[in-house]
Order: structure tokens, then sequence, then C-alpha cells
């Protein structure tokens, strides 16, 4: 991706939000034959937060979104464009981005939905990014990933119902007149022949559910996601900093999907990352698919681990399967 020389694009203001319940791993050891130990050990999370039966993945996105346009010193009447990645959209149409259009009270602005499981979010700021390099029209863009996983979660499966939260992280990008700050590179790939290794198999078009039969649940093969995850963001974050020219030694912090402890720590050890520059917060929110890297960025400006200047790289994988990775000069 080339900038025009003479501006960039801006994370100009962040928001997140969680619903009020949490879900500890004790909690969750009374409903499946599973420990706070097992949990803690294999995967590093320790709670979850769950949505209300009548709170919508539009209903987290909205007061995420409503805390970045306050944090970007924005209004409504500001947004140019809104794109919203989730896999648990309210309704199969319309989009969930619409929904939240109607909620917030923004303008006739154009709004849609993007699907790439947990790399949603960064596939989302990409799409944003070339929408704004290419148009004068687009100046402040809001981008969400939300999710409402509670929904799609076999709760009586223990290999997959520990793993997952609801969230939704939003951020406002707006142009800038500075030359390379900002989104400096952003990269994305998919693998479509290793689809079922992780996927919903039923509920779609392919597969209705009718009654309680076909029910839609995460299905997955937890091992081999494990290796491809590790692989795929070792390489995707290479490429970014390759086609940059910056070195992993000159980056201040890494914000990793919040997938799992262990994936994140044999990242670290594949990229030879100092540990202290990569920011998880899993232990507290599980795996929040499209809004693991936006809550995660947001949890981490609030503690001060990001600061003007410094080099960030986002790296996420998904089910698809998909990753992606973003290098950005935080202004
Ligand atoms: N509690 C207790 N035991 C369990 C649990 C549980 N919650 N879940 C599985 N086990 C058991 C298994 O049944 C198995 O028992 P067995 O040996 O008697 O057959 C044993 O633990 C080992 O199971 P494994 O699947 O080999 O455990 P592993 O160490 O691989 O950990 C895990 C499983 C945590 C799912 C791991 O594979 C993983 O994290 N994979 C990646 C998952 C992921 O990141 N998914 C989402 C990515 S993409 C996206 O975010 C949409």
């Amino acid at each position: 991706m080339k900038h025009p020389s003479e501006h960039s694009v801006i994370f100009k203001g962040l928001g997140a939000y969680l619903p009020k319940n949490k879900l500890t791993n004790n909690e969750l050891a009374q409903m499946v034959n599973t420990s706070d130990e097992w949990i803690r050990t294999r995967t590093g999370i320790v709670t979850r937060h769950i949505a209300q039966t009548e709170e919508k993945t539009s209903d987290m996105c909205t007061e995420a979104a409503r805390l970045a346009l306050k944090n970007a010193g924005l209004q409504p009447s500001d947004i140019d464009l809104i794109i919203v990645a989730t896999v648990t959209s309210d309704k199969i149409f319309p989009s969930t981005a619409t929904i939240v259009q109607k909620n917030l009270g923004l303008g006739p602005v154009p709004a849609f939905d993007l699907e790439a499981a947990c790399s949603g979010f960064l596939y989302a700021i990409d799409v944003a990014l070339s929408m704004m390099v290419r148009s004068a029209t687009y100046k402040n863009v809001l981008v969400i990933g939300g999710e409402k996983l509670s929904t799609i979660v076999d709760w009586t499966d223990r290999s997959t119902c520990v793993l997952f939260g609801d969230a939704a992280g939003a951020a406002v990008l707006s142009k800038v007149n500075e030359a390379r700050v900002g989104i400096i590179e952003s990269v994305l790939g998919a693998d479509g022949s290793n689809a079922e290794l992780l996927h919903v198999p039923t509920g779609g078009i392919a597969m209705p559910t009718s009654n309680d039969v076909n029910k839609p649940f995460i299905k997955m093969n937890g091992k081999e996601v494990f290796k491809h995850a590790v692989r795929v963001m070792e390489k995707v974050a290479r490429d970014v900093l390759s086609q940059t020219g910056i070195d992993i030694k000159d980056i201040d912090c890494v914000i990793p999907h919040q997938a799992n402890q262990r994936i994140i720590e044999s990242l670290v050890e594949h990229l030879k990352l100092s540990p202290e520059k990569v920011f998880i917060n899993l232990s507290k929110v599980g795996n929040t698919s499209a809004a693991s890297i936006p809550l995660a960025l947001f949890d981490a400006i609030q503690e001060g681990r990001i600061k003007r200047g410094n080099w960030v790289l986002l790296v996420a994988f998904g089910a698809g399967l998909t990753w992606a990775s973003t290098l950005i000069k935080w202004h």
C-alpha cells in the first residue's frame, strides 16, 4: 500500500465495550468436565464476558463506537463510512453496520459488514485505508469489530466453550496532512483449503437450522488451528515488516490476536520478540474474534503501553483460514 506522500491515515480514537456478566473458569467447571487449572494452563484464560440474551452484536458495537467517537473528539455527522467486522451479525441481512449506523444517528454514508473471522478487524482496517487513500470522500471512518460468540458456542463442548467471549472494539480512522504516520503498511492473506479446521458448518444456506436440528455451533480442530496460527502469524508479521524495511527490534508494541496464551508465546519465540513488548489481555476476556485486536489496542493505550512515535505491530489469524498484519507509527 503506497500512500500519497502528503497525507496519512491515523487511529484518531478508540473505544471498547464488554458486557457486564462475567463467566469464570470455576463456573464453567460446573457446566462441563473441565477445571480452572486446565483452562489456565492450556489457554491462559481466566474469565470472559457474556452478553445478556437481549444484548445484540449491534448494541455492543454501538457502545464501542460511541466511545471511539468521544475519544476522537468527533460527532456522528463527521463519519463518512462505517465498516463492521463480525461473524455474529444480528441478522443474515441487513448488515450490522447499517443497524449501528441507525443507532448512532450517522448520515446516509456507506455501511457494510466484512467477514474474515478473527482477522476481520485488520481486514476492515485495510479496506478502510484503501478507500481513504483512493477517495477524498472518506476523511473519518468508523471501523468496528464486534462479536456475540456466546450464541454460536456449544456450551456442552468443553474443547471450545472455554475459549470464547463477547465484546466489541472500535476505531475512528482519520486522514491527517502529515507524511508517514499512522497506518504504514497492511498485509492480508487467506487459505480456503483449510476452512474446515475451524467453522460453523450449519445455520447458513448450505445446511440451514430448523428448530433444534443443526444448531449453528463452532467446530474446531484445536491442534491443527494452533499449528497454522503460529506459522501464518509469523509469516504475515515478517511480510509486513519486510515490505517497509522496519526491523522487528524497532517495534515497541506487538498486539497479537488474543486466542491462546501458548499460541502467543510460540509466536514470541518464532519472531524472537522481547516478551515485554507483547500486549496480552486474554486472561480477562478470552477469544473475542473480530473484537480481539481493537479491544487489546484500547487496553494497551489505557495502560500507557503505546505512546506517540511508537511502532505498533498488529497481527491476527482466524477461520477461513485468514491472516493479517498492520504496521502503525502511533500518532
Ligand atoms: N478441560 C479439560 N480437558 C479438556 C478440555 C477442557 N476444557 N478440552 C479438551 N480437553 C481434553 C481433551 O479431551 C483431551 O483429552 P484426551 O487426551 O483424553 O483425549 C486433552 O484435553 C487434550 O486435548 P487437546 O485438544 O490435545 O488439548 P490442547 O493442548 O491442544 O489444547 C486447545 C486445546 C486449548 C483448544 C488448543 O488446541 C488451542 O488453543 N488451539 C487453538 C484454538 C484457537 O485458537 N481457536 C480459535 C482460533 S481462530 C478464532 O479465533 C476464530
